[in-house]
């Protein structure tokens, strides 16, 4: 056996066996190239060998190009050189996958003069999602094999096919019935030692004039779509071009041509700011050593209370093969939230997201009671009862008491306190934040709240059971809204306070939306209902401190029952009961008559002024809840903004965002704002010493 670095090779017969071995997911590193180079050249010259077959180790085929070396310069051997080395070889080169080819790795496959695959493999071109595009004969290749069509269906959407589909439209030659890629392999190959099946290489494909019709077409439509399509526009755009180039242009020049857009790719802010969100997204989920191990067996749950939120989670535990009790007050309203769950889950299964057989086991996992001894048995309890500390902490008492010693017991509050919610229980040490967002079968971000006095092994399991129902957890602190919330409140008070000194709440939500959220604040007031809010202002009306402005405009509109779509009035109106509102002249008198009262004179705000304003409020209490401990690091504030308050994925945050727009600048930006209003401008500490030391956030995520 001949070890090259990270690829081992061996002979079987005549049979060169190169295989990756590079855990966890043979990405293509440097030593990786370097080896199935060198593996390839030595096939070359060995008389014996007559055919080269390229496997992975473990779990995936290769799962693409080594992430962490993008920011690097790179290395050679480059993958280009690989793929191209690959198909020049005289003697046939098989590729036998199993799990995930991604990327660079299908690349590879493609330069390879067959491919197999076990059933269960996945192939997928992800890097648009990475603000990337193939860049190593990926966008030259691909069409040469299975269209223009398959390959931009593929690349725009990043996302992976499975093996049938791979062998349905020619992707893969063959599709074995086993899993074991090595033999499947093997046995393959032995037709091509026999000669029985000629070299085939992408390079000598010619695409015929009625193909080049088609592709075109496809190209053009692809092109007047794109910006829908794909995580990163930049990207896409120079998806579209590369592909052109494969049917335009020798082939050579258009392997040039993906490279130079590949380069440039590579250096955007866009490919900077996704590769920090795909690697982020897995360290939160991280918890430090002293965890491992300690998480205790989750199979039953219970939810206490139905509404909007309980009947949502219970979905989130069932999907995950949890069984669930449902407890609510009395039978009628037992009832109805077993009936919102239970319309929730038809929902999945009418849109096929739910096969009959899922439905059908699920619904059996359900049930409900309306005593609370049917949770004596339970492993967990999420309760979601009305936000009200006097009945959530009657309802933990009760919890305290029927539930087993060995159970986790967790809440859903938005914004109370977790330390006093379990203050006088004798099991402190088993109560947890589970913060889901709404709808929570839908949203991906899960906050898991650590109060001081919860055990270890209660965090663990609060990490294990995100893993297990496809969340991303943030751990975070107790305070005011937890992480996310407690930014949300500022960045929300920056907007009305635009919005009081001359801008128009339409204004402002165009502004957030062309800076890529979805939504603008006033538009998700009205899509979450006003009267939320204003319960909320009306209880901290009294402790609320003297120096805060304070916008009166969306209590006047909860006095004039605009609560938004549900009633169809809010900052917009509702016409004939449909989603998106229009802009609403009587909403602007309104607010020019609270400006009128408090002698504020209007003024103009460009659209780059608002988002400067907004992301400052943002990013500065960011800043705070980073400094005070209650989220880790800046990138656990990214995840967050990102998964539970969809900040644009493609801008990688707020954190990230701040380091790319310049921390000094930003600092000027909020000293700036604090002349007109101190009291709520006040820059964070540790934005004040990341200047100072000419530091970044990003510095602190390690
Ligand atoms: N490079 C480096 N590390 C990678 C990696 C890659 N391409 N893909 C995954 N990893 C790492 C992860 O960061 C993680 O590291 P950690 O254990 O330190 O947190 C570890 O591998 C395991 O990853 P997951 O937790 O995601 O494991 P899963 O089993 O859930 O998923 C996967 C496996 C489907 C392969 C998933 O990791 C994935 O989608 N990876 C990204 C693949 C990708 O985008 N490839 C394209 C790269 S761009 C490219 O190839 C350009 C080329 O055209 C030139
Ligand atoms: P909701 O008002 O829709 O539902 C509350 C349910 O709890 C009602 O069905 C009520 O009958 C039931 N209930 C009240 N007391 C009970 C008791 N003692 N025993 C059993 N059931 C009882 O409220 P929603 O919106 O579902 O909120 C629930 C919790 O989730 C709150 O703490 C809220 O802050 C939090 N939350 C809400 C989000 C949202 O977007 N609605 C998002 C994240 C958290």
């Amino acid at each position: 056996m001949h070890q090259a670095n990270l690829i081992t090779t061996r002979r079987e017969g005549t049979v060169l066996v190169v295989t990756v071995q590079n855990p966890p997911v043979n990405a293509l590193s440097v030593n990786v190239r370097h080896g199935i180079i060198e593996a390839i050249k030595h096939a070359q010259n060995t008389a014996a060998i007559t055919a080269i077959l390229l496997t992975g180790q473990g779990k995936h085929f290769i799962a693409g190009a080594d992430i962490n070396e993008f920011s690097r310069s790179p290395q050679a051997p480059l993958l280009p050189e690989v793929c191209d080395c690959i198909e020049a070889s005289k003697k046939p080169v098989l590729t036998s996958m199993s799990g995930a080819t991604l990327g660079g790795g299908l690349e590879i496959a493609l330069a390879a003069h067959f491919r197999v695959a076990t059933p269960s493999a996945t192939f997928g071109f992800p890097e648009v999602t990475l603000g990337l595009i193939p860049g190593a004969g990926g966008t030259q290749r691909a069409p040469r094999l299975i269209g223009i069509k398959s390959s931009l269906a593929m690349m725009l959407t990043g996302k992976s096919i499975n093996a049938h589909e791979a062998l349905s439209i020619g992707l893969i030659d063959h599709l074995n019935q086993s899993e074991d890629a090595l033999s499947n392999g093997l046995r393959f190959i032995q037709t091509l030692v026999k000669g029985e099946i000629n070299i085939r290489r992408r390079a000598d494909v010619k695409i015929s004039s009625k193909d080049l019709e088609k592709a075109t077409l496809a190209l053009d439509e692809a092109r007047q779509g794109s910006k829908a399509i794909g995580t990163s526009f930049g990207a896409t755009q120079a998806l579209i071009e590369a592909l052109e180039g494969s049917i335009t242009l020798p082939r050579h020049e258009g392997m040039a041509r993906e490279r130079a857009l590949f380069l440039q790719c590579l250096g955007s802010p866009e490919r900077s700011a996704l590769v920090h969100v795909f690697q982020s997204e897995r360290k939160v989920m991280k918890l430090p050593s002293e965890f491992h191990g300690s998480a205790r067996p989750i199979n039953s749950a219970g939810v206490v209370g139905g509404g909007t939120m309980g009947a949502s989670i219970a979905v989130c535990l069932l999907n995950g093969g949890l069984s669930v009790v449902l407890i609510e007050q009395d039978n009628d309203r037992l009832e109805t939230g077993l009936e919102r769950i239970r319309s929730i889950l038809q929902h999945l299964h009418s849109r096929g997201r739910m096969s009959k057989q899922e439905h059908e086991a699920v619904l059996q996992r359900l049930q409900g009671a309306t005593d609370y001894i049917a949770l004596s048995t339970v492993d967990l309890v999420i309760e979601a009862v009305f936000e009200d500390i006097v009945v959530k902490k009657a309802v933990f008492e009760r919890l305290a008491e029927v539930c087993n010693p060995k159970s986790i017991l967790a809440t859903n509050t938005s914004y109370l306190d977790i330390n006093e919610i379990s203050s006088g229980l004798s099991r402190r040490s088993d109560v947890l934040g589970l913060h889901f967002f709404s709808p929570a079968h839908i949203m991906r971000l899960m906050e898991i709240v650590v109060p001081q006095s919860t055990s270890k092994d209660v965090v663990a399991s609060g990490f294990e059971l995100a893993r297990r129902l496809g969340k991303i957890a943030v751990r975070s602190a107790v305070s005011d809204g937890f992480i996310g919330n407690r930014i949300l409140a500022n960045y929300r008070k920056a907007a009305e306070y635009m919005m009081e000194d001359g801008a128009s709440p339409y204004q402002i939500d165009s502004a957030v939306r062309a800076f890529g959220f979805p939504m603008g604040p006033f538009q998700i007031s009205d899509l979450s209902g006003g009267d939320i809010g204003w319960a909320q202002r009306k209880r901290k009306a009294a402790t609320r401190d003297y120096r805060e402005r304070y916008v009166p405009i969306a209590d006047r509109l909860c006095e004039a029952g605009w609560f938004g779509q549900k009633t169809g009035r809010g900052y917009y109106r509702y016409t004939d009961g449909k989603r998106i509102g229009e802009p609403d002249e009587d909403v602007l008198l309104l607010i020019e008559n609270v400006r009128r009262e408090k002698g504020i004179k209007p003024r103009s705000f460009t659209d780059e002024e608002i988002i400067r304003r907004y992301l400052a409020a943002m990013i500065n209490e960011a800043a705070n809840v980073v400094d005070q401990g209650v989220a880790e690091r800046p990138l656990d504030i990214d995840i967050t903004m990102i998964h539970g308050y969809a900040f644009p994925r493609y801008r990688g945050g707020p954190m990230k965002y701040a380091d790319d727009y310049g921390l000094d600048k930003l600092l000027a930006d909020i000293r700036e704002f604090a002349l007109e209003d101190a009291y709520f401008w006040q820059p964070s500490n540790l934005l004040q010493e990341r200047v100072t030391t000419s530091g970044l956030f990003e510095d602190l995520n390690n």
